[in-house]
C-alpha cells in the first residue's frame, strides 16, 4: 500500500508553453481543496536541486490562467542527468517534507522524472506541457492548440501578401523534431506544400509543379515547413529552390518563438485544467509514477516510462488529407 501523500510538489520545465499556468493553478487549488501543503518548485529540476521552494496558496494562482509563460519559471537543467544532482533534490525535497511531484514538460523532463523515480521514494506524475505535440499517450499536450493558431494567425497575413506580389513563401514553424505544428497549422492555411521530419519530401516534385505553376504565370505557393524537416528548416529549403528556379521570387519567413508566447485558448487552458486536477487525484489514489494524457476526450492513464519510450505517431489519414488537398 503506497503512503499517503501530504506535500505535493509543481514544477514546469523545458521549454515554456501557453497553458502551464492554467495546468499549475488547477494543482495547487486541488491539492488544497484535499488539505495538502502545495509547493511551487522554481526553474524546473534546476529549483529542486538550489532548492528555490515556495510554498503555493490559493492566492498564489490567482489571475494566471490567462497568462503565457510559466509563473514557475522553467528551465532545460543538466545537473538533473547526474545521480549527484537528483540526490540533491531528493535531499531538499524530504528536507521539506515533499512526498509527491508534478512535472509539467515534454518528454525530456520525463525522462528526468522517470530516473528519478526507480533511484527515490518520491512519486511522480507527468503532464504533457509542450507546444510540439510530439508526446504519446495523449491527443493534446497544453501548449499546441495556441501555437498552431499563432502559427495559422501570423500565416494568413504572409499569406495576403505574397498573393499580392505572386510570390512563393516558404514559412518555418517550430516542433523540434515533430511536424505536428506544420501539418496542423499547413492544412489550416490551405498551404500547398507541407514539409515534416515523419515523410520524406521530394523536392523534385515541389520544383515540377512551380515551374509547371511558372508556365501559367501562377507562382503564388505557401510552403510550410517544420523547423526539424530533412533539410534543415527553411533557409535550406530556400537554397535548394533557388538553384532549382533562380528567376522565381521566393522569401523565407521564420515564425520563431512567438509561437510559444501569448494567451492560451480556451482548448489549452481547459485541457491543463482538467490534466493538472487529476494528476493530483492520481497522487492521492496512490496512481504513482504515471503520465496523464486525454485520449478520445477521456483521461488516459499510463506509467512515464512508456510515454518516454514510445513515440506519437502521425496518422496515415492526415498525411493523406494534405496530399489531396494541396494538390
Ligand atoms: O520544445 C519546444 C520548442 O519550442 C521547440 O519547438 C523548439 O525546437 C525548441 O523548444 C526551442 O528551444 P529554445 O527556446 O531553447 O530555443
Amino acid at each position: 500500500m503506497a503512503k499517503k501523500v501530504t506535500k505535493i510538489g509543481v514544477l514546469t520545465s523545458g521549454g515554456d508553453a501557453p497553458g502551464m499556468n492554467a495546468a499549475i493553478r488547477a494543482v495547487v487549488r486541488t491539492g488544497l481543496y484535499h488539505g495538502l501543503e502545495m509547493f511551487g518548485i522554481m526553474r524546473g529540476y534546476q529549483g529542486m536541486i538550489d532548492d528555490d521552494i515556495v510554498r503555493m496558496e490559493t492566492k498564489s494562482v490567482a489571475n494566471i490562467i490567462q497568462r503565457g509563460g510559466t509563473v514557475l519559471k522553467t528551465a532545460r537543467c543538466k545537473e538533473f542527468f547526474e545521480y549527484e544532482g537528483r540526490q540533491q533534490a531528493y535531499d531538499n525535497l524530504k528536507d521539506r517534507g515533499i512526498d509527491g511531484l508534478v512535472i509539467i514538460g515534454g518528454d525530456g523532463s520525463f525522462r528526468g522524472a522517470v530516473q528519478f523515480s526507480s533511484e527515490f521514494d518520491i512519486p511522480c506524475i507527468g503532464l504533457a506541457g509542450t507546444i510540439d505535440k510530439d508526446i504519446y499517450g495523449t491527443d493534446f499536450t497544453i501548449g499546441f492548440d495556441t501555437a498552431v493558431n499563432t502559427a495559422v494567425e501570423a500565416i494568413d497575413k504572409v499569406r495576403d501578401t505574397m498573393d499580392a506580389h505572386d510570390r512563393i513563401f516558404i514559412i518555418e514553424v517550430m516542433g523540434r523534431d515533430a511536424g505536428y505544428i506544420a501539418l496542423h497549422s499547413g492544412i489550416a492555411t490551405g498551404a500547398e506544400n507541407i514539409l515534416i521530419p515523419e515523410r520524406k519530401t521530394d523536392i523534385n516534385d515541389i520544383v515540377t509543379s512551380l515551374q509547371e505553376k511558372e508556365r501559367r504565370k501562377k507562382l503564388v505557393n505557401l510552403i510550410v515547413v517544420a523547423e526539424g524537416d530533412e533539410f534543415g528548416g527553411a533557409d535550406v529549403v530556400y537554397k535548394v529552390l533557388k538553384e532549382k528556379l533562380p528567376l522565381a521570387e521566393i522569401r523565407v519567413c521564420i515564425l520563431g518563438h512567438i509561437q510559444r508566447g501569448g494567451s492560451p485558448s480556451c482548448l489549452d487552458r481547459l485541457i491543463a485544467s482538467r490534466m493538472g486536477y487529476h494528476a493530483v487525484e492520481c497522487l492521492l489514489e496512490g496512481r504513482h509514477n504515471v503520465f496523464v494524457g486525454i485520449m478520445n476526450n477521456k483521461m488516459h492513464y499510463i506509467p512515464l516510462e512508456n510515454a518516454v519510450k514510445n513515440k506519437a505517431k502521425i496518422s496515415e489519414e492526415w498525411l493523406r488529407i494534405v496530399k489531396i488537398l494541396a494538390s
